[in-house]
This record gives structure tokens, sequence and C-alpha cells, in this order.
């Protein structure tokens, strides 16, 4: 680590620039700018975002259990996992699927929960899927929450029909076929539907389409897409998978403003080899390396996706919508390799704390990202063992940055250390800062490094630091994480270790943390 890098972070156009810069010693304390006099674009919450599939225990078990389970429930749904939920205050949630949504029936999923078909779960292990949790309870969980719905509609395996009953099932007051159907079902009121995408990963699991031709479908589907008693759907339309630029050029172009979002999928496989991606708990710094500069690539996503889309859109009307993201690891041996179940260390809370930073520093073009998935599956916030629940370090990074939620980015530079690894280089810090409607200024800051502190000072524009708090996510191992039998080993404590100053703040920043400071 003996060279400096230079992180240029602001919101219109997002910029990451890495520079590299003359040696100096690992001592050389990283700099900050923060221009809280240029706070212009608003983070929005659906950043922060969810997405829960019918697959492995995410649905079943994670959050319905039945109206007749000992465990605690509301109407079926499990009441710790909404209070889980709740309290880092989930602003949408994606549902039924991912590739599930493709082969999904939403009228398979109404009426008296006994008389509801079944059927196999084709790309989840192959399992017996009873329908009983479908429109209605789904709807529930989000009127629970208190979070947005996002439904994914089905293209791959579904007739224009099908969606368009399934948009007028959900969203029209009229005395219509489908309203009329809801309220035999026991809804009266229409539920507000903010969110519709028109099928998932159309390039794969939903279909393996071209992207001329899935552009098409798009039109089409979309124009039964109906906007109901005064209910306006946001449409998602499939976007690319990771580096697929194309995807999204033929899309700005064939589709352009009929659809208001176009979302992008990439997992980080922390050996970057989807073959063998490694176990979740058991890793070293190469690793553990690996995996950050894996997560890293993001950024560079965000901003070789977002040109293309700045071309045709450079009012940029049309979001981002990162609706699949997170690290995706080996399965927990002995588990169905089908349920996509993995353990969650502090290696992944320092993945979404760094991605969480991009998202922020591009909100002029992300509108929205889900993390994948809520509960049991792959990067969770929740892992359940029967009527036990624990949240996992990613949880704790949700929950800490909480006050982004719709506050307003303030553009960051920063210079600092890059952390390297057998000639592999990543920067040390990632960054990123917010004004809220109070005018607190948030920082969340991510040593990436597993081994050293690093010193940071602060100089904040447009503005004076009086008092100062903070919290810190931490342990003292790379593969920290939370157990059934010891839930806690990792969650946030008080941090204390910063100063103000007269131009802003110092602080040393523990190695493998993750820090938020309130000025
Ligand atoms: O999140 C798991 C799967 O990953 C989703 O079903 C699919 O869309 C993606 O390939």
């Amino acid at each position: 680590m003996n060279r400096t890098c230079l992180l240029l972070l602001t919101g219109f156009p997002a910029l990451f620039a890495l520079a590299s810069s003359a040696a100096e010693s690992s001592a050389a304390p990283a700099r900050l700018i923060l221009r809280a006099d240029q706070a212009r674009q608003q983070i929005s919450r659906n950043i922060y975002g969810h997405f829960a599939e019918h697959l492995g225990r995410c649905i079943y078990e994670g959050i319905w259990v039945g109206e007749d389970s000992p465990i605690p429930n509301t109407r079926g749904i499990r009441n710790d996992v909404v209070a889980a939920l709740k309290a880092i205050r989930v602003p949408v949630l994606r549902w039924p699927g991912g590739c599930f949504a493709d082969e999904y029936h939403w009228k398979d999923g109404i009426g008296p929960r006994h008389q509801r078909p079944a059927m196999i779960n084709t790309h989840w292990g192959g399992v017996v899927e009873n329908n009983h949790f479908g429109t209605h309870e789904f709807m529930d969980l989000c009127e629970q929450l208190g979070a947005d719905p996002y439904v994914c509609g089905n293209v791959g395996s579904g007739s224009v029909q099908e969606m368009m009953e399934w948009v007028e099932y959900m969203t029209s007051d009229a005395d219509s076929p489908m309203a009329n159907l809801r309220r035999k079902n026991g809804r009266d009121k229409p539920w507000r539907l903010p969110y519709f995408g028109v099928g998932n990963e159309s390039w794969g699991c939903g279909g393996n389409m071209r992207p001329e031709y899935y552009a098409d479908q798009y039109r089409r589907y979309n124009t039964f897409v109906k906007n109901y008693a005064g209910n306006r759907i946001y449409r998602i339309a499939c976007g690319a998978n990771a580096f697929d630029f194309r995807w999204t050029e033929v899309l700005m172009a064939d589709v352009g403003r009929r659809m208001n979002g176009l979302s992008l999928h990439f997992y980080t496989v922390p050996t970057g080899n989807w073959g063998r991606k490694g176990s979740a708990t058991r890793f070293d710094e190469p690793q553990w390396h690996s995996t950050m500069r894996e997560a890293l690539k993001m950024e560079d996503l965000v901003r070789r996706h977002g040109e293309i889309m700045d071309k045709a859109d450079p009012q940029k009307r049309i979001g981002m919508i990162v609706d699949e993201w997170g690290v995706w690891h080996d399965v927990e041996p002995g588990t169905n390799p089908g349920f996509l179940y993995q353990q969650n260390t502090l290696r992944d809370a320092l993945v979404a704390g760094l991605t969480l930073n991009i998202f922020n520093n591009h909100c002029d073009r992300v509108k929205m990202a889900n993390i994948a998935q809520t509960i049991n599956v792959l990067q969770a916030m929740v892992l359940t063992d029967r009527e036990k629940m624990l949240v996992t370090p990613t949880y704790h990074v949700f929950e800490m940055y909480v006050p982004h939620h719709d506050a307003m980015l303030v553009p960051a530079e920063l210079q600092g250390p890059e952390y390297e690894l057998d000639g592999q280089k990543i920067p040390q810090v990632s960054v990123s800062a917010s004004r809220d409607k109070n005018g607190r200024i948030h920082v969340s800051l991510c040593n990436l490094s597993p081994a050293t502190p690093v010193r940071l000072s602060c100089d904040l524009e447009g503005g004076k630091v009086g008092a100062m708090k903070g919290r810190v996510l931490t342990a003292p191992e790379i593969n920290a994480h939370n157990t059934f039998e010891r839930p806690e080993a990792v969650k946030p404590a008080p941090f204390e270790d910063f100063t103000p100053t007269q131009k802003g703040f110092e602080t040393t920043l523990p190695a493998k943390s993750i820090v938020v400071l309130e000025l």
C-alpha cells in the first residue's frame, strides 16, 4: 500500500476517477473533501430496496409460515421478520422473482388457499410450490412493512392477457371482471402498485431472447399494462446482464421513453468464477481482496451503462434500476444447492457498504436497487431456523445507512491509499455522504483493508462541524458472522475515534470496518 489514489465522487454525472500518484507511505492520511454547498441530487430511498423470490426458504419459512403456525404471525406472515425489516425501513420490495417470475401464473395464487393448484418450482430445487403465498399475501406483507410493492410480470411463459388481467386485478376500481374477482377474494379497494417489471432476465431464464426481440416484446406487453383508477405505474424493462452493454444500447434505442426504468443485474462472485464461487465463511485474504475487486466492478458498470443511457436520455428521465445485486457464494454445506442458502460475514457487509456508496454517488441515474435476497437466500438480511431468527452483518449496514434515504447527496472527493495484494490494487476507502432534511450530514466510510487502519482528514465545504457522533461495524475476524448460537457476534457499536477540526474533522477508520459519522 504505497501509492495514493484519487476518487472523485460527484452526483451529476457521478464520476469515480481513479489515478495513481507519487508513492507515499501507508501512514499518509486519506484526505476527504465534502462539498455540502453542492448537494443537488436526492438519494432515492429505493436504492435501499429488497428482493424476495419464491426460492428456497425466502418466502416459505422466511416470510410465510401460515396462520396456524406456532411461530407468531399476522395473517400467516412472521412477526419477528416483519419487525426486523421495518427497522431497516425497507422502502420497496420486488416479487415474485427472479427466474420464478417468468413461470409464475398469478391466478394460481389467489382464492381459498386449500383450493390453489400446486406447481413445480423448476428453477429452484424442483420443489412443490403450493401457491399459498400469492398476490394478496404479498400486498399484505408490503402493507405490514410499509414498503412499496414492485411486481415482476411473466413475459417468458405468460400471455399478454395474463399480464393485463393481473394489473387490472391489483389496481382497478371499476366494475370489471378482474376487479370483481379481487373483491370476491376479500379485497374491496385496489392496491397501489407503483412499480411493475415487464419480465426478468429475458436474455436468460426469462426466455433467452435477443435484445431486439425483447424490445419488441416489451413494447407489446407494456401496451396492455394499464394505469387504472389513478394508479400510475413506473414501468421497468428487463435490462442487461452485467457487462452486456449492447443490451442497453438496443433497449434505449428501440424502447426509449416507453419505459421509466431499465434494470441491471450484477452479482459479486468472490473468485470471479461462477464454477467455483467459494465458501461464504472459509476464505483467506486473497479471496477477501478478490471479493472487493469484483464488487467494485459495480462502479464501472453503473458508469458505463449510464453513459449509454445518457446518449439517448441526457435528461436522465429513465432510471437505472439495479434490481438484483449482492454476493453469490457456494451454498452452505449440506443444504439444497437449489435453495441458494449462504452465511453472511463481515466481508459481505463491506461489499454492501461499498456498493451502496456507489449507488448513492450515482443517484442521478440509479433510482432503485434491490439486494438479492431478503431472507435465507444469497446475501440475506435475515436468516431463520424454524422459530429462530437472526440478522446478518449486511442487515446492519442497511440499518446504519438509513439516514441516506431520500437525503441530498453531498459530493465527496477522496484521496487515499490503495489496498494492494499480490500486485492487485484497489482503493482502500469507499465513501458517500448526504445531508438530511434537518441539515445533518452523514458520511459512510468503508475501510476495505483487513489489517490496516487508515487516518482520514476531512474538509467540509459549505458547512461547519459542531457535534459529531458515529457508529462502527467491525469484528476481530474477517469471516466473523452471526449464528443461531451467537446471533450478536457482529453488530454495530458506538464509534468515537474522531475529532472536529477548524475545517472539518479527523478520524481513524479501523481495519475492515464500516463507519457512519453524523456531523
Ligand atoms: O437471485 C437469484 C436469481 O439470480 C434470480 O432468480 C435470477 O433473476 C438471477 O439469475
